[in-house]
């Protein structure tokens, strides 16, 4: 089967959000990866935790059709959703539900006239912050210098909402806490390339701190 390399996340029909809401379950703990491709980060978290239900967001659908067609064979709790991270990202999932949110390897998109395709922007951080549960975490990483440094930065603009673990404007300097490796990520090590991760939580405190400043009350 042809699988696309790239698929321009800015064509119309992937700027109208079409995707419904997808059902949560209760009582369980809920992952999501943006970009997951063959979900192989994702299969690796079912296979320690079969109890979390591991959600990965595609926008190739030949991919999606895989992951999913391959989860029910192998009975793990991996769903892939058909969807443009940037535009469905805030219709697809009830607020505050999300354990944790993977941004693995995004596309580079080098060429500057590209930029605006690139996967993190201020959007999706906001987007991704009401997603996620009260201390929620979002991880990023990739192997591209000048995307992950891009990536703190409109990151780090939203340090209300997002305190970065490792410190402000600074790179997790340990492995990979999560036990699980994406396809990109296992042949980056392969290859000895250098490694650039990103660990945030949700702050306690966000939302009111938000809501107080649009309301123009200064946090004490
Ligand atoms: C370089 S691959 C990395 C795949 C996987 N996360 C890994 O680390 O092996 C990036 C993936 O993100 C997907 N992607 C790019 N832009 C997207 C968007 N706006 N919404 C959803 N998926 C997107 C691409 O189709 C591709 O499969």
């Amino acid at each position: 089967m042809r699988i696309r390399h790239h698929v321009n996340p800015l064509k119309l029909e992937f700027l109208v959000p079409r995707t419904p809401q997808v059902p949560i379950p209760p009582g369980k703990e809920v992952e999501l990866e943006l970009g997951c491709a063959d979900a192989q980060f994702l299969f690796q978290r079912a296979a320690q935790d079969p109890g979390r239900v591991e959600l990965g967001v595609e926008i190739r659908e030949d991919l999606v059709r895989d992951v999913n067609r391959r989860a029910r064979a192998l009975g793990l709790n991996v769903k892939a959703i058909f969807a443009n991270a940037n535009v469905d990202l805030r219709f697809l999932l009830e607020p505050g539900t999300i354990a944790r949110i993977f941004v693995n390897f995004p596309d580079p998109w080098f060429k500057r006239r590209h930029r605006k395709r690139r996967v993190i922007d201020r959007d999706l951080i906001v987007a991704c912050h009401e997603a996620l549960r009260p201390r929620g975490e979002f991880f990023f990483q990739s192997d591209v210098w000048d995307l992950a440094l891009d990536a703190m930065s409109v990151i780090e603009a939203q340090e209300e909402r997002l305190e970065n673990l490792a410190g402000p404007w600074s790179f997790w300097k340990e492995p990979n806490p999560y036990g699980a490796r994406s396809l990109r990520e296992e042949l980056n090590e392969q290859e000895g390339k250098q490694i650039w991760r990103m660990l945030f939580r949700k702050r306690d405190e966000a939302d009111e701190a938000i809501e107080g400043r649009a309301r123009g009350i200064r946090a004490p």
